[in-house]
């Protein structure tokens, strides 16, 4: 219907006839000449409708509202001298109407579709008006770029693209599985993938090499502004491989994503082994874009005169006493900002926040008197303090300490508003546990197909489970997780042991993953890979503070999607014919 995008038009057009088309974004009455700006999917042109020039386009005009759909035709000129809009591609020109068509008429808007304040369920409830929106069009071209980008890079390095099943069976990526009940087989279940990793795995035993998928995801876990039910991952896999091959893969790729939007990324990431991570950064997942580590000083409060300090610091395995350096911390904070940090650490199980000020004339505060001179400046010259620093500590049981104050570090950072927008901080944080512990029992911190690192005598016989590392990496962009990987376990004995060490008895292992077990049999390779969230990488380079943003039509923190009113019930026939019957719940 058009002869160009309101973006194609320009000074060079002035006076040739052109057809647009899209919506009325808003329209003005200038005592009888009417102006309407029109935008299609990307840009707006204003309209004049003249009844000097036509008298019927006017007319047509009359009738126009916000978000009427129009097709119209007219002649390009130069705006008058002073009317140019400089912040508009097409400001320099307007289209002289000869002829305008409403293609169809719209109800008034529900909400004002510029306004990024108006309650997120009625935007969701019109999702579809909201992607009208310059933003919503440009996140997802960016989305588009990248994906293309992604296809393009991971071709050029040999990846095959493989599209593995939706109904499939459990994959144990740690949350609960979304089930879809069989019609045929009574009583039984599909479960939507939570990953394809057991797939990839497959796919490597079945001499594919390089295998990628612009993959659908599932998982019934509870969700944040980073989490949905339904997401996409950009996943990998590859055969033959060590661990710097599949890094230096997936650099390629975030570069090539990166580069085809327009954002310079170095090539190579830096490292972090998870232990330095954890006791630096109190987190798996560090924000690289400020510095704010944490230093040790248990060894120091081992011999201060503070019954409470001094009993934790003498149990270093299971204790920390980390100190936080605030740099200029003692001139910016008020007292009761400082009280206040308090109030916030003690949100996360901490018993107190502990602090010192750097004066001119040495540390003070409350705990000073619990020191020696000697001690006190040692403090100093571990925490590297200067005149007018602060410097916060958090003592106690060493998962609560490196939590809460890992928590404290970002909050910090928040507070003193000093973490810079428009900057990619990639890390890989490297050399994961394989194990912990919770509650007395043993989870796999990455996936149960995670190669662990064998011990000297070549077996997985460690004094502490919690000890035994694994080759598995995540990389973290900004602090947030935007991808993980591992090498796998392609020998059948050493997967049978990390089951028996994960409690599985043979028989489950047999009934869940029998058919990976039976494929490790026949000569599967070494090999490897990574997953990376593909909406978090949108988001991230969106500027987007919740992933809804990014998803074209995405579900509430309840996983309800308010436009389809999904999930709903379905009529007894249906259930029926699955012989499901749904159980009514009393409320008392
Ligand atoms: P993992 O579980 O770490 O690894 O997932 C990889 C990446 O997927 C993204 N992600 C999510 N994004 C949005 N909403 C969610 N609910 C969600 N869950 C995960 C994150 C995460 O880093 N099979 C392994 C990968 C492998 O070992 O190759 C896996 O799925 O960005």
């Amino acid at each position: 219907m058009r002869t160009h995008y309101c973006a194609q038009i320009d000074v060079e057009h002035i006076g040739q006839e052109v057809t647009v088309a899209g919506w009325v974004a808003s329209r003005r009455d200038h005592g009888g000449v009417i102006f309407i700006d029109l935008r299609d999917k990307d840009q707006v042109v204003q309209l004049v409708c003249d009844p000097a020039d036509d008298v019927t386009a006017h007319k047509q005009a009359e009738h126009v509202r916000d978000q009427y759909v129009l097709v119209a035709t007219g002649i390009v000129r130069a705006r008058g001298e002073g009317l140019e809009n400089p912040n508009l591609k097409t400001g320099k020109i307007e289209i002289v109407v000869k002829s305008l068509v409403i293609e169809n008429q719209s109800k008034p808007m529900p909400f004002d579709l510029g306004d990024e304040k108006v309650n997120e369920e009625i935007r969701l409830k019109y999702r579809y008006l909201e992607l009208r929106t310059q933003k919503s069009y440009d996140i997802f071209k960016l989305r588009s770029k990248a994906t293309i980008a992604a296809r393009n890079s991971l071709d050029s390095l040999g990846f095959l693209e493989v599209e593995t099943p939706i109904l499939t069976k459990s994959t144990p990526e740690g949350a609960r599985d979304y089930l879809v009940p069989s019609r045929v087989h009574h009583g039984e279940f599909y479960a939507l993938p939570q990953s394809p990793q057991l797939f990839k795995q497959l796919l490597m035993v079945g001499g594919f090499d390089r295998y990628f998928q612009i993959a659908k995801c599932f998982r019934d876990e509870d969700l944040r502004a980073d989490r949905q039910p339904e997401f996409t991952q950009i996943d990998v896999e590859m055969s033959f491989c060590t661990q710097e091959d599949v890094m230096a893969v997936a650099e390629k790729l975030l570069s090539d994503i990166f580069t085809a939007n327009g954002i310079e990324v170095p090539t190579k990431f830096n490292r972090m082994t998870h232990r330095e991570a954890m006791e630096k950064y109190g987190s798996d997942k560090p924000d690289m874009r400020y510095a704010l580590p944490m230093v040790d000083v248990i060894d120091i409060f081992e011999r201060c005169d503070n019954e409470i300090f001094s009993s934790i610091a003498r149990s270093p395995k299971k204790n920390r006493i980390k100190a936080l350096r605030v740099p200029k911390g003692d001139e910016i904070f008020s007292k009761r900002q400082m009280k206040g940090f308090e109030d916030y650490v003690r949100k996360f199980g901490a018993s107190g926040l502990g602090y010192f000020q750097m004066k001119e004339d040495g540390l003070k505060g409350p705990l000073t008197k619990f020191f020696s001179e000697a001690d006190l400046q040692l403090i100093v010259e571990r925490c590297e303090l200067e005149v007018g620093d602060a410097v916060f500590f958090g003592a106690g049981e060493k998962k609560l300490v490196l939590d809460y104050m890992g928590r404290f570090r970002i909050y910090l950072a928040q507070t003193m508003e000093i973490i810079p927008e428009g900057t990619y901080e990639f890390l890989w944080v490297v050399d994961f546990p394989m194990f912990e512990v919770e509650d007395g029992k043993v989870k796999a911190l990455h996936h149960p197909f995670t190669m662990p690192k064998l011990s000297d005598k070549g077996s997985l016989d460690y004094e502490d489970i919690e000890e035994i590392e694994s080759i598995a990496y995540d990389i973290v962009l900004n602090g947030v997780e935007l991808g993980g990987g591992s090498i796998r376990i392609h020998k059948e004995a050493i997967q049978e042991e990390v089951f028996k060490l994960l409690g599985i008895d043979e028989e489950e292992a047999q009934e869940k993953f029998g058919f990976l077990l039976d494929a490790l049999k026949f000569g599967a390779p070494p090999h490897g890979g990574f997953a990376m969230g593909l909406d978090r990488m949108i988001m991230l380079m969106a500027g987007s503070s919740s992933i809804r943003d990014v998803i074209a039509f995405p579900k509430t923190q309840k996983a309800q999607c308010l436009l389809t009113q999904a999930p709903s019930v379905v009529d007894n026939e249906q259930l029926n014919e699955l012989s499901l019957r749904i159980r009514q719940t009393t409320t008392a």
